[in-house]
């Protein structure tokens, strides 16, 4: 059985910890989606580290990590990032497995990615600039070399071919990149790379469904960045919902078990694009600096904004979430009026829908007010000791979704996580 494990809002839910968290129930996890753009923060042994291309259960001895097929892979940051993992003791070859059929991220696909940004102008999506975008256009426009291709005797060929396509694409912008000091690290992760362990990884997968195992599909990125159902065009080139994880990993849909929706307590999103609830008061300010809400992979400050319940609705139905994990929830202990957005006024009319596209549409969130609590939800280790004002808060949500909220995550720590089931009352 598979069961997932995804963001809910525009990403930086909180993934990382909670995948950490639910580690142990586990012995496989795999990446469907995304790339080096995604910035998942873990507690090891006290100390934070974020990863970005790895799955979040590699600091579990005992756990298989596979990099599947859906993925775009860079392979600078992926060498970077086992020396980061190994100077705590883990040995990628033992628990690391990448699926031969991951698309690569090459050094011009970073430079394509600044180039059309550059050109966006003052409409930029606001890329991490990691190659996202142009990784996933050549595999859709089927030009991509993928892991397998390492293992080929004119590897050197196929990409001198892409090299060439993609300096005349860099002509037509305009842009210049000295590329030389990239490749030079690109060669020399790539010869790391092929020492590491390359599987099929549909075979790899089934396989391991067929003899029993639990795994977990660990989302990137979040729903409201799904290239076709996020704010499009201010999204990722990856489906982020639970659909990708069949085409991401190569299992058919009958697998899919559990579907664990992690959204923050508030709202947050990083880069361009609309975002309804975002905060331009010192309310926002305020939020931003006790959620220390700044990139993991770009450092870049985070806008801030209320919970917006159109839109996790929106998440939820998409995703078919059956529970919720909520994070953050004690970054709201120093507020004292907090409020949900409960629906949209589109140019004057009251709707629960999201629109077709919110950018160029006068949207005005609707809200629901609530009152702060006095106890601090980071102190509390159980259900019975959540503030009543808190339980009203979620009672709201989880009625208004009808929705299982099954945890609550209360500090960024691996156990600082209470369970709970706060079945919907309607
Ligand atoms: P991801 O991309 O979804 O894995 O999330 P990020 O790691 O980019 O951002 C989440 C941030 O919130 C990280 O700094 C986490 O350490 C932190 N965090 C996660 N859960 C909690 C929580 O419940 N409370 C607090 N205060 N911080 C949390
Ligand atoms: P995790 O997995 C938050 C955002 C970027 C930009 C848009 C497109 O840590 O939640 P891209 O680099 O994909 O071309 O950027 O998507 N973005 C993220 N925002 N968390 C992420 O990942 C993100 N990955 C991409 O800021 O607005
Ligand atoms: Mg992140």
């Amino acid at each position: 059985m598979v069961d997932v494990l995804l963001g809910l809002q525009w990403g930086d839910e909180g993934k990382g910890k909670v995948v950490d968290f639910f580690a142990p129930r586990y012995q496989v996890i795999a990446r469907f989606q995304g790339g080096p753009n995604a910035g998942h923060t873990l507690y090891v042994k006290g100390e934070k580290v974020v990863l970005h291309q790895i799955p979040s259960g590699i600091f579990h001895e005992e756990i298989t990590n596979l990099i599947g097929n859906g993925v775009v892979l860079d392979p600078v940051t992926l060498k970077k990032e086992c020396e980061k993992v190994a100077a705590f003791g883990v040995d990628v070859r033992k628990n690391l497995f990448i699926a031969e059929r991951t698309n690569i991220i090459v050094p011009t696909h970073r430079a394509l990615d600044k180039a059309s940004e550059l050109s966006k102008g003052a409409e930029k999506i606001g890329s991490t600039l990691k190659g996202i975008g142009p990784a996933y256009m050549d595999k859709t426009g089927r030009n991509a070399l993928r892991v397998g291709d390492l293992l080929r005797s004119d590897f050197n060929t196929l990409y001198e071919k892409l090299r060439t396509k993609h300096l005349q694409m860099l002509g037509v912008y305009q842009f210049e990149e000295d590329i030389a000091a990239w490749e030079a690290e690109f060669f020399e992760a790539v010869a790391f790379l092929k020492t590491l362990n390359i599987v099929n990884g549909e075979y790899f997968i089934n396989q391991q469904i067929k003899a029993g195992k639990k795994i977990l599909a660990e989302g990137a990125q979040g729903s409201m960045l799904d290239v076709d159902f996020g704010t499009f065009p201010f999204v990722t080139s990856s489906n982020t919902i639970s659909a990708g994880v069949c085409t991401g990993l190569g299992i058919a849909p009958q697998h899919i078990g559990e579907v664990i929706g992690v959204t923050k307590a508030y709202c947050t999103r990083v880069g361009g694009g609309p975002f309804p609830t975002e905060l331009f008061d010192e309310t926002g300010e305020e939020l931003r600096k006790i959620g220390h809400e700044f990139g993991a992979t770009t450092g870049r400050p985070r806008r801030c904004g209320w919970m917006d319940l159109v839109a996790l609705h929106y998440a939820c139905m998409i995703n078919g979430v059956t529970q919720i994990v909520m994070t953050k929830s004690d970054v709201l202990d120093h507020f004292k009026l907090l409020q949900i957005c409960k629906s949209y006024r589109v140019n004057g009319q009251e709707t629960q829908q999201m629109p077709y596209q919110l950018s160029d549409t006068d949207i005005s969130p609707v809200y629901e007010n609530f009152e702060g609590w006095d106890k601090p939800i980071a102190s509390c280790d159980s259900m019975d000791d959540l503030p009543e004002a808190f339980n009203k808060y979620l009672r709201y949500i989880t009625d208004y979704l009808d929705i299982p909220i099954t945890y609550i995550s209360n500090g960024p720590g691996r156990e600082q996580i209470i369970h709970e089931k706060t079945t919907a009352t309607a």
